[in-house]
């Protein structure tokens, strides 16, 4: 018994011992940050934001380092007021060579609007629940997918590349638990219709480790790792931790927000994203390159939460400035 005892010790011991060069060899040596606090971190603010701000803070963005900075969405503005000024904010923003643009565009509405705007990219939005389907699109899953088609086809013709994401990957608003067949079935039929990524979104936040690990297990069997993104709210506090489960599991795009702004106005309950300061401290301190400069990043998250009148959620701004 005693020997076992031991023996079992021994084991728990080797398993937990990490040092610095086999702990690197388990992340990807260089993580792309999809930025999407001038769409998703701003869609939700309840008073209007001048327009003019939303194109300072893109413009700030633009010069930290990163590679894609989502800018706006081209939705209905009864449906959501804020991205109402989408065609000015995109003419509007200085474009830094080498950063990407994507816009949403739910329909062919949405995509013909986003191109007369100046769009080189775009991003649908589908989701692998059906209730918040309806809720925040207006239609069923199976009617999106039909959408999404026109809109990847005509995108296709004007080599306008797509992104595509799936909502409610670990949890819905209305339905509770998603299946992780299900997340796969949407992103699966997103990739082969011709998204070059797919962005699984915990749009409420409530996904853990557990659940993040089973859902990309059943989604890294039909959709390429290398095509796979993760789009963490952090609702639970749980955004962290799944994302290291995502990077340890081998994705390499992680979109977050910066100051950690945030929600969907579809899905009650629902806050900020994930905050950009806190994932690039994150992977820079883990060795991880992405590209962008945490100080730069820290400066345009101070602007828009002094515009906004509002505390940064994110820990490490809060950390450098001495408010935590
Ligand atoms: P609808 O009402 O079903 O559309 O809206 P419709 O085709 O029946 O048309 C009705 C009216 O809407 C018409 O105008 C259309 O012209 C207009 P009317 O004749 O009544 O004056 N319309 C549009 N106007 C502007 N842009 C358009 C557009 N399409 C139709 N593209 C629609 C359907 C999808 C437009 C609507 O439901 C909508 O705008 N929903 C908003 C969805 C949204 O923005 N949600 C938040 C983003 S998703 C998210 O945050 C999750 C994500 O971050 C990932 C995650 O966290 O999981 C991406
Ligand atoms: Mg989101």
């Amino acid at each position: 018994k005693i020997l076992s005892l031991i023996q079992c010790r021994l084991i728990l011991f080797c398993s937990v011992q990490v040092n610095e060069s086999n702990f690197k060899q388990e992340y990807p040596e260089f993580v792309k940050i999809v930025e999407v606090g001038p769409r998703d971190g701003l869609q939700n603010e309840k008073d209007i934001v001048p327009t003019r701000v939303k194109i300072q803070l893109i413009d700030m963005l633009s010069t930290t380092g990163l590679s894609v900075i989502e800018a706006t969405s081209f939705v209905s503005s009864k449906w959501v007021p804020q991205m109402a000024d989408h065609t000015d904010v995109l003419q509007g923003i200085q474009r830094v060579p080498h950063v990407r643009y994507p816009v949403l565009t739910p329909n062919m509405q949405g995509f013909q609007d986003a191109v007369a705007a100046g769009a080189t990219e775009v991003a649908v939005f589908g989701s692998a629940s059906e209730t918040f389907s309806r809720k925040n699109i207006n239609c069923s899953i199976a009617e999106s997918m039909l959408r999404f088609e026109e809109v990847i086809s005509a995108a296709k013709d004007r080599q306008i590349p797509v992104r595509g994401y799936v909502s409610c990957a670990l949890g819905c608003p209305h339905e509770g638990h998603i299946e992780p067949t299900k997340v796969a079935e949407i992103s699966k039929a997103l990739y082969d219709m011709g998204c070059y990524e797919i962005s699984l979104g915990d749009t409420i936040g409530v996904g853990t480790p557990s659940s993040m690990f089973k859902m990309l297990q059943k989604v890294m069997k039909d959709v390429p790792l290398s095509a796979l993104a993760v789009h963490c709210h952090d609702t639970y506090g749980q955004a962290l931790p799944n994302i290291l489960t995502a990077l340890q599991m081998g994705v390499s795009v992680v979109d977050s927000a910066v100051a950690g702004l945030g929600g969907c106005p579809y899905a009650q309950g629902s806050s900020g994203n994930v905050s950009t300061e806190d994932v690039l401290y994150m992977l820079h301190g883990m060795g991880i390159e992405t590209g962008v400069n945490l100080d730069r990043l820290l400066e345009a998250g101070d602007f828009i939460c002094n515009a906004l009148g509002r505390r940064t959620n994110s820990k490490v701004a809060q950390a450098r400035s001495g408010t935590l």
